[in-house]
C-alpha cells in the first residue's frame, strides 16, 4: 500500500474494497471480513538501498495492514501463516474470547507454516488497538509482524482527517539489513530490551502528512517497538489526548505537548492545527536532550476553516465504563526481580530452583515471585467477576511495561484512566486494579519483548 492510502483507509467502506470483499461486513467461515497474510518479505526503509530489507511481513506491508472493524459484531479474520515457522496473532487490548487471543500453548495451537487460524473478533469496546505476532514475538515483531487495529466508534467525533502513527523502532545494520546476530543476546534480555537505532512511523523515516489549516485531526498514536518507550513532542498547541489504550478519557493537554508511549501502549489525540498555510509542524521523539523529527504535519496552501469546530471532542463512552471498581479486592502480589545490576541471586525455573547464573545460561534474565518463565499453575485462579488488585513492585533497576490479555485495569498512577499496558519505572510499587470477568486463560507479562521472552510472565485463569 502507498502511504496516502494507508493512511487514509480512515473513511468507512475501505476495508471490504481494499481487499476485494464485496462490502462483506457480516462474515462466516467461507467469506472472512480480512485475510491477513504473514510471511517473508522486502521494505525499503533507505532511499538509495541497494537491497531492500529482508522482513516479516503482514499482507506484504509494513507495518501490517489497517484492520478497521466495528464495535459490538463479530468480525471474521481468516489468518495465513506463509513463513517457515509457526505464529499466531494476539489483539492487543481487545477484550474478546479466549480461544481468540492468539498465544500459542495457551488459547490456541501454533499455527504451523502453510496452515490458517480462524479468529473471530467481537470486541465491546471501540478504540485503537494493535495487533502483533505473539510466537517469539522478540524476533518476529521485531522482524515486522504489527499491525494497527482500530474498532469504529458507533458515532465517531467528527473530524477532517483520521489518521495513525504507527512508530516503531528497528536496529538495523549499515546496510540497511535488520541486524539479526543479536537476537536472543542475553545482553539485551538482561538489559533494556532490543533497542534499535532507526525510527519508522507507518513505516518510514520522515512520515509527512499533508494537512490543511484549520483542520480538525484526530491521531491514532501507537507504540509498536519490542523495547523502546517513547517520549512524542506535538508541537501543536490544539492538542488534546482523548483516549488512552483505546479507552476514552475526559480530554486533556498533554503536558508541555508531550505524549509518553510505552510498548503496546497507544493514546489517541484531537489537534485543531492553529497555523498558517504553508506550515510545517515536526513531530519529535525526545531522547535525553534531543529532539528527533520522525514526522511532519505539513500545510497546504489552503484554509480548511478559519475558527475551529465547535462539536465537542470527547469520545462517547466504552460498555468497559460501567465496570464498577469496588472498594474491596482481593490482592495479588506481584513482584519484579532481575535483569542487570539487580539482586536476583536464584529463582525457580520449570520447577528448578536454579542460580542467576544457571537462569541465565538457560534464556533467563527475571522473575515474577521468584519464578522465571511461564509457570505451570497460575498466578490466580477466581470466578467470574472476582475484583483483583495485582499489587506490583518493580524492584529491579529497569522500567517495565506491564501488560494483562483480556482486560483492562487502572492504578492509582493515573485515577480513573483503563489501560491494558502501563509503564512501571525502575523500583516503582503501583496497582492494577480490575474486574476479572472473561473467562479463560490470560497471559500476564512485561511488554518488552525481550523481559517477556527472558521470564517476565505469568498468567491468571478465570472460570
Ligand atoms: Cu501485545 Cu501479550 O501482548
Ligand atoms: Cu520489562
Amino acid at each position: 500500500m502507498r502511504r496516502r492510502q494507508f493512511l487514509q483507509l480512515g473513511t468507512g467502506g475501505v476495508l471490504a474494497g481494499v481487499l476485494g470483499f464485496p462490502g462483506a461486513t457480516r462474515a462466516n467461515t467461507n467469506s472472512p471480513d480480512f485475510r491477513l497474510v504473514a510471511a517473508n518479505g522486502q521494505h525499503r526503509f533507505l532511499d538509495q538501498q541497494a537491497e531492500p530489507t529482508g522482513v516479516m511481513r503482514y499482507n506484504d506491508s509494513i507495518p501490517g495492514p489497517l484492520i478497521r472493524i466495528p464495535r459490538a459484531r463479530e468480525s471474521v479474520i481468516l489468518f495465513h501463516n506463509a513463513l517457515d515457522e509457526s505464529s499466531s496473532v494476539h489483539w492487543h487490548g481487545l477484550r474478546i474470547e479466549n480461544a481468540m487471543d492468539g498465544v500459542p500453548g495457551m488459547t490456541q495451537d501454533p499455527v504451523l507454516p502453510g496452515d490458517d487460524f480462524i479468529y473471530r473478533l467481537n470486541p465491546p469496546d471501540a478504540g485503537t488497538y494493535w495487533y502483533h505476532s505473539h510466537s517469539r514475538a522478540w524476533q518476529q515483531m521485531a522482524l515486522g509482524l504489527a499491525g494497527v487495529l482500530i474498532v469504529d466508534e458507533d458515532e465517531p467525533p467528527r473530524v477532517d482527517q483520521d489518521l495513525v502513527f504507527a512508530v516503531d523502532d528497528w536496529r538495523l545494520q549499515r546496510s540497511g539489513q535488520i541486524e539479526r546476530a543479536s537476537f536472543g543476546s542475553m545482553h539485551d534480555w538482561s538489559h533494556a530490551g532490543r533497542v534499535g537505532n532507526f525510527i519508522t512511523v507507518n513505516g518510514q523515516r520522515e512520515l509527512v502528512y499533508p494537512v490543511s489549516a484549520g483542520e480538525r485531526l484526530r491521531l491514532r498514536m501507537v507504540n509498536i517497538a519490542n523495547a523502546r518507550s517513547m517520549q512524542l513532542l506535538i508541537n501543536e498547541p490544539e492538542t488534546q489526548v482523548v483516549a488512552l489504550d483505546g479507552q476514552p478519557v475526559k480530554p486533556f493537554r498533554p503536558e508541555a505537548g508531550i505524549v509518553l508511549l510505552a510498548p503496546g501502549q497507544r493514546c489517541d489525540l484531537i489537534i485543531d492545527l492553529s497555523f498558517t498555510p504553508g506550515h510545517r509542524s515536526p513531530i519529535e521523539l525526545l531522547i535525553r536532550d534531543t529532539a528527533y523529527e520522525i514526522a511532519t504535519l505539513q500545510y497546504d496552501e489552503r484554509v480548511k476553516r478559519e475558527n475551529p469546530l465547535a462539536d465537542s471532542i470527547e469520545l462517547a463512552a466504552n460498555p468497559l465504563a460501567r465496570t464498577a471498581l469496588p472498594d474491596r479486592f482481593r490482592h495479588v502480589p506481584l513482584l519484579m526481580e532481575g535483569g542487570a545490576m539487580g539482586s536476583l541471586r536464584s529463582a525457580s525455573l520449570d520447577g528448578k530452583i536454579l542460580s542467576m547464573r544457571e537462569l541465565v545460561h538457560n534464556g533467563m534474565a527475571w522473575a515474577f515471585n521468584g519464578v522465571a518463565g511461564l509457570p505451570e499453575e497460575p498466578l490466580f485462579r477466581v470466578a467470574r467477576g472476582s475484583a483483583i488488585s495485582l499489587d506490583v513492585e518493580n524492584a529491579t533497576r529497569w522500567p517495565h511495561a506491564m501488560h494483562i490479555h483480556g482486560h483492562h485495569f487502572q492504578s492509582d498512577l493515573e485515577p480513573g484512566v483503563w489501560r491494558d499496558t502501563l509503564l512501571f519505572a525502575r523500583e516503582q510499587k503501583s496497582s492494577m486494579r480490575f474486574v476479572a470477568d472473561n473467562p479463560g486463560r490470560w497471559l500476564i507479562h512485561c511488554h518488552m519483548a525481550e523481559h517477556m521472552a527472558s521470564g517476565m510472565l505469568t498468567w491468571f485463569e478465570v472460570s
